[in-house]
């Protein structure tokens, strides 16, 4: 990660699935802060836009310093994000393309924006979480980091329930009870308590067909089929 906050990562990757995997020795994270290689004794990152306007523009030295540094920290060389409103839009089919990554850096940027010469140069791979502008790329970066990290081979305890979910099927979720079967007059429906496995998922998948249909009909192909780019 490279960052002007890395402190806002730590209790986010310490906790849950992420957390988990990171104990388990499937993911390493490690923090570079962008302001450590400013060249002035103000530690300045970022300076006004040549042309005039608002707001403040994050520098090519501090910045391609930071990534000349990540790169060393370790042999693999990393595949370069850039969280960006500007960039690809984050889904499923691209989170299982950065699954596949040896390693990845995550680049977080602030203020306005980056000096075109940071795209130029370092050529990454621009990546939005969706069409809303944060105050920072760091928000964007957890978001990644936890639908990636829950990916890799063993970070969730059970295989199928990453497979089965939504997306990955192309069709949104089926509902899902638990116990107890009646709350508040509302009733499990009665085939989920059947004991018939084959009536169950023929009942799921409906319902998550229907669902996608009435929610997300986008996610159809003009057939009314789950399409087979699952992030769509
Ligand atoms: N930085 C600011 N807004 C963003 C967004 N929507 N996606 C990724 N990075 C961002």
């Amino acid at each position: 990660m490279l960052t002007l906050f890395p402190e806002v990562f730590g209790p986010f990757v310490g906790a849950s699935i992420v957390g988990r995997a990171q104990a388990a020795g499937k993911v390493e994270f490690a923090f570079t802060n962008v302001r450590d290689f400013a060249r002035d004794r103000h530690r300045t990152v970022d300076d006004k836009p040549f042309g005039g306007g608002p707001g403040m523009v994050l520098m090519c030295g501090p910045v391609y310093d930071a990534y000349e540094h990540v790169r060393s920290l370790h042999p693999a060389e990393p595949q370069l994000i850039m969280l960006t409103p500007q960039g690809e839009r984050l889904t499923q089919r691209v989170v299982e393309e950065l699954a596949q990554a040896e390693r990845l850096a995550l680049l977080c940027g602030h203020y306005e924006g980056f000096d075109e010469r940071i795209r130029e140069g370092l050529q990454p791979r621009e990546i939005s979480i969706g069409d809303y502008v944060l105050s920072g790329g760091e928000g964007a970066a957890l978001v990644l980091i936890d639908a990636v990290v829950r990916l890799l081979p063993g970070a969730v305890g059970c295989e199928e329930s990453v497979a089965d979910e939504s997306f990955s099927s192309g069709l949104l979720e089926y509902p899902q009870y638990t116990r107890p079967r009646a709350y508040r007059g509302m009733e499990v429906p009665e085939i989920l308590v059947s004991g018939d496995h084959g009536k169950v998922a023929a009942w799921r998948h409906a319902q998550a067909l229907a669902r996608t249909q009435q929610r997300r009909p986008d996610l159809l192909g003009p057939d009314g089929k789950a399409g087979c780019d699952s992030g769509a």
